[in-house]
């Protein structure tokens, strides 16, 4: 049988045109640009425009990887879309991308694993190209996390933003893809610690769409050790060592985080791609949103071991390592 191996064709990102600084934030809730840039590096982020949804964002990051790829939606039969804060409870935000991009075969499907989704949806994509199930795949994290912020809460509310990102992950046979391609992924998730990121409402719960909930000295704490120890075991199934490792690309919540993850793992500092000061915390956009920098200016090359991971709700975390 003929062995595949998923290969990115391409990245592409998108960010809504308004910003909003620290110092807009401190005029709205008892807050700082010091206290905000120095417990999570972040000094701004994008906020979609009134009526601009989730799949508006994914369209156009979709359109962008394509682009990038010298692909067009026709060369696309899966599509995969991360997402918290989809347009509707349902239909899934995928199919509206899909039909946006004038896509009518194959299939489309959310998954939700909120701020690892981008991590999730890879590994389930990788799976189905793998399998041969599926040729070219649009793996999509598209985000519109100021819906579901809690507006006067200072502890959260200054931590998020909007955007998407997406990358074309294209099946290849693995005698012919040389080293490229998806090498080892970790997925792991911990429903013990539902309630230490959450949203409080639901079409089952509350018939609301509820704001984000969050203790994150609480998430901080368990961050930093599960993340360290997806890498480790996705390092392990791909039989590479931290010091292949050309690029972290991590999930954007805090610089804190970011840092003392490549601290442990013994990662250089400048090997880390950051994008949290000027796009904040994304959720399930910002692994993208950060490649997607790193290609444009000319940090990630092709043949590059590129690694990615996220913890976010659930607790749900994971990594992958990708050659691209
Ligand atoms: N401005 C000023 N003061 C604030 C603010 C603010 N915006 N927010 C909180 N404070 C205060 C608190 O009230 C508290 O005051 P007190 O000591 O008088 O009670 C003090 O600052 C310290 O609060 P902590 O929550 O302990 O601060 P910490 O250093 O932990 O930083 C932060 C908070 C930035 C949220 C950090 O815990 C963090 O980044 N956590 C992880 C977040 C994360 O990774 N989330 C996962 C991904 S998100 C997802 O999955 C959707």
């Amino acid at each position: 049988m003929t062995e595949f191996v998923s290969v990115v064709r391409g990245v592409g990102g998108y960010l809504p045109e308004k910003v909003l600084t620290n110092e807009d934030i401190a005029k709205m809730v008892d807050t700082t640009d010091a206290w905000i840039t120095a417990r999570t590096g972040i000094r701004k982020r994008h906020i979609a425009a009134d009526g601009e949804t989730t799949s508006d964002l994914g369209t156009k990051a979709a359109q962008r990887a394509l682009d990038a790829a010298g692909l067009t939606p026709d060369d696309i039969d899966l599509i995969v879309m991360a997402t918290a804060t989809p347009d509707y409870t349902f239909p899934a935000t995928a199919t509206i991308v899909q039909h946006k991009l004038g896509i009518t075969r194959g299939a489309a499907f959310d998954l939700q694993a909120v701020c690892s989704g981008f991590v999730f949806a890879t590994a389930t994509a990788d799976n189905f190209l793998a399998r041969g199930q599926f040729e070219r795949a649009l793996v999509i994290g598209a985000e519109t996390f100021s819906r579901i912020l809690d507006w006067s809460d200072r502890s959260t509310c200054v931590l998020f933003g909007d955007g998407a990102g997406a990358v074309v992950l294209e099946r290849q046979e693995r005698a012919k893809a040389g080293d490229r391609g998806i090498k080892g992924i970790h997925l792991r998730t911990d429903g013990r610690y539902k309630d230490l990121l959450y949203v409080d409402g639901g079409p089952s719960t509350t018939q609301t769409v509820g704001h984000l909930r969050m203790v994150g000295n609480q998430v901080f704490k368990h961050a930093v050790g599960k993340i360290s120890e997806s890498v480790l075991a996705s390092l392990r199934q791909a039989n590479l060592a931290v010091n292949d490792i050309d690029w972290f690309v991590p999930h954007q919540a805090n610089q804190r985080i970011l840092s003392a993850v490549a601290e442990r793992l013994g990662l250089e500092e400048g090997k880390i791609v950051s994008t949290v000061a000027t796009h904040g915390n994304t959720s399930a956009a910002s692994i993208p949103l950060a490649l997607d920098a790193a290609v444009s200016d000319g940090r990630v090359k092709a043949g590059d071991l590129v690694l990615i991971e996220a913890i976010g709700g659930g607790l749900a975390w994971g990594s992958a390592l990708i050659r691209v």
